[in-house]
């Protein structure tokens, strides 16, 4: 009498290129730094985006990121960006300029020094991390496509 051989069937398997809604409720935004240490960041990192220059030649990142990076950029020289709505999500990558993989920090500080002639804070120190955490803020609330490309 031969038994039955249970058939076993696979099913489900992995969602490719899902995305990701990150919690409004997460959200920080630059008017409610009051007590809380990521909106005081995030705050902070709003007002050097607009208005430091590290040093540099006069830009700041608002130069080319326009609309606090929320809206597609525009370099001095015509040349059109991609927001950096889901720059948090998509770091580490590879960076042509530095012939490396960077992380988010490594592109920012490459920012400082490429594109505001400045003097980078180094990884880690609270303006880096400010800036990191204004970045990630702009994220939020977004559809965002982990290891997805600019947009
Ligand atoms: C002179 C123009 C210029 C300025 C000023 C500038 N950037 Fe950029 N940024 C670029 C360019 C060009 C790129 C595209 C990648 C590259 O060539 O390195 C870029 C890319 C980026 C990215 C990656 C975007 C993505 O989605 O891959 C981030 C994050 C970023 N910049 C942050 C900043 C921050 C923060 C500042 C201010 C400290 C800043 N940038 C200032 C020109 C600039």
């Amino acid at each position: 009498m031969a038994g039955k051989i249970p058939s076993r069937r696979l099913t489900g398997g992995f969602a490719v290129g899902a995305t990701m809604l990150l919690s409004a409720a997460t959200m920080a935004t630059a008017g409610d730094a009051s007590g809380d240490p990521l909106a005081q960041a995030v705050a902070k990192g709003a007002s050097l985006f607009a208005h430091e220059t590290f040093g540099g030649s006069g830009k700041t990142c608002e130069t080319c990121h326009g609309g606090g990076g929320k809206v597609p950029g525009l370099l001095p020289n015509g040349r059109t960006l991609a927001s950096l709505v889901n720059a948090a999500a998509i770091y580490p990558r590879f960076s042509r300029g530095a012939g490396q993989v960077i992380t988010l920090e490594g592109q920012i500080r490459q920012c400082i020094q490429g594109g505001l002639a400045g003097a980078a804070p180094s990884a880690g120190s609270p303006d880096l991390v400010a800036l990191a955490a204004y970045l990630g803020s702009i994220g939020h609330g977004q559809a965002i496509e982990i290891g997805g490309a600019p947009k």
